[in-house]
């Protein structure tokens, strides 16, 4: 301390109010020190222990106060089971012990065609670059012959998922048929029975609702809820199981998210095929930015959480077809339209004939004896993008926009809320497994 007080005397009181003072101080500082030591060594010592005994709690108190206020169907044995399956590490890691940086996530979506997931399966094998990324199978129900055909892909790391909710899992009771259900054009009133109808006057259909649902819960779930993908910071491939894919479908792909930026900055996504499933592409020396297709579809997790904020639009609106659902509704929200980038030759076809849900156990299968006949030229092994190509931007392409009614199908209110319910899941708490045990 600075003493140039004139008189002596208030001089040595200050320095003795300041030797005090620094005496008081150094006791704080070591007392602050003890404390801080304490707690790192604590922290150090006892943080796993601590921290697992705060997630058992914090789980327990998570299911109740989750079931409550989000209101989730009552889970089966057989759903639990399946729950707890998804949290099993992907096979193949010995394999493949290490993604590439920059990968792509696939993830393929399925149902119960195994005629196809096969033809799927061997397309996606010959595909070049495929063991340096992860392939996510979404399960909608679970049927033995279409797990024994995951199991025997060895090409790539593979993760298989399972909807709890699906209602081909619950037998008796929502989100599958339960005794009280109202039917077809049944009036609720009168038959007493549960169940709104949709816009047309039909009540929900378990088998047709579920494709929706289980669209809705594999977004949510890979985005949002998956260890293995909720840090993605890349773009996610989605593919479905009649969705033939071409062996420089990766190559290109990685070829346009990384011209996207630049070529189309108002991409939202970009495409392995034309919007129009009919057409292969025009074959010309450009990219193309057109409407968002529903044929191998890729984008990032900002445009995920676009989507995701227009859950609203999503589970209300009444179709039964998630794609319908996004055009008419989700895509036209965004307020400009929403143009995906893709090559001049498509890299996936959409090979299935038949309908959703048919085809399967009947005599006219769409297709014979697990193969398809599909042409691949040369020019379909190698990634045939240029960087220097232009773009040609397709406007008021002919479609579903906004204004469509819908095709009705999705007018119960319990289908509403669970898909509401999916959208907060892994949000209104944040730790995954009460989300995907919970009972
Ligand atoms: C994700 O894609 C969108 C649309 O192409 C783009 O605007 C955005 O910058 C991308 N986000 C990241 C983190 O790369
Ligand atoms: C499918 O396989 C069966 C038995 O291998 C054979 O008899 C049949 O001709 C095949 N069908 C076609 C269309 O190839």
């Amino acid at each position: 301390m600075l003493c140039i007080v004139s008189s002596m005397a208030n001089c040595r009181k200050l320095r003795l109010k300041d030797a005090a003072l620094k005496r008081l101080l150094s006791v704080v500082v070591v007392t602050l020190l003890g404390v801080l030591l304490l707690i790192v060594s604590l922290r150090t010592n006892t943080t796993p222990g601590l921290s697992e005994l705060d997630e058992d709690l914090s789980e327990i108190a998570d299911i109740q106060s989750f079931s409550e206020k989000l209101n989730l169907p009552k889970q089966n044995e057989f759903s639990i089971r399946l729950a707890k399956q998804n949290q099993m590490p992907p096979r193949n890691r010995d394999l493949y012990p290490k993604l590439a940086k920059d990968h792509i996530t696939i993830v393929l979506y399925v149902h119960n065609r195994p005629q196809y997931l096969q033809v799927v399966v061997k397309s996606l094998s010959k595909v070049v670059g495929i063991s340096e990324t992860l392939l996510i199978v979404s399960h909608d129900g679970y049927f033995e012959e279409m797990n024994k055909i995951v199991e025997g892909i060895k090409f790539c790391q593979v993760k298989q998922i399972f909807a709890p909710y699906s209602p081909h899992v619950f037998p008796d009771s929502f989100p599958g048929v339960s005794s009280n259900d109202c039917k077809e054009k049944d009036d609720a009133g009168k038959k007493h029975c549960v169940g709104s109808p949709d816009q047309y006057g039909n009540h929900r259909s378990p088998r047709i609702v579920s494709l929706k649902h289980h669209w809705w819960w594999m977004m949510n779930t890979v985005w949002d809820g998956l260890k293995e993908t909720r840090g993605h910071n890349g773009h996610i491939l989605f593919i479905e199981e009649d969705h033939f894919i071409y062996p420089n479908a990766y190559r290109n792909l990685q070829l346009l998210v990384s011209l996207k930026p630049i070529k189309c900055p108002d991409c939202y996504a970009a495409n392995l095929a034309p919007c129009d499933v009919n057409l292969r592409g025009e074959g010309w020396d450009s990219l193309i930015a057109e409407r968002m297709g529903n044929v191998g579809y890729a984008f990032n997790r900002t445009v995920w959480r676009k989507i995701h904020k227009k859950a609203k639009e999503f589970c209300f609106f009444d179709d039964y077809n998630w794609d319908i659902t996004m055009w008419a509704t989700v895509y036209p929200s965004f307020g400009s339209p929403v143009y995906t980038l893709r090559g001049p030759r498509t890299s996936a076809v959409h090979f299935g004939k038949c309908g959703l849900h048919q085809g399967q156990g009947q005599t006219n299968a769409c297709i014979d004896n697990g193969s398809v006949n599909m042409q691949v030229d040369d020019i379909d092994k190698v990634a045939n993008i240029r960087s220097e190509w232009g773009v040609h931007v397709y406007d008021n392409q002919p479609g579903y926009k906004a204004g469509f009614k819908g095709w009705g199908g999705w007018g119960d209110d319990r289908d509403r809320q669970l898909c509401l319910n999916f959208a907060q899941m892994y949000h209104s708490h944040n730790t995954y497994l009460s989300a995907v045990t919970m009972s």
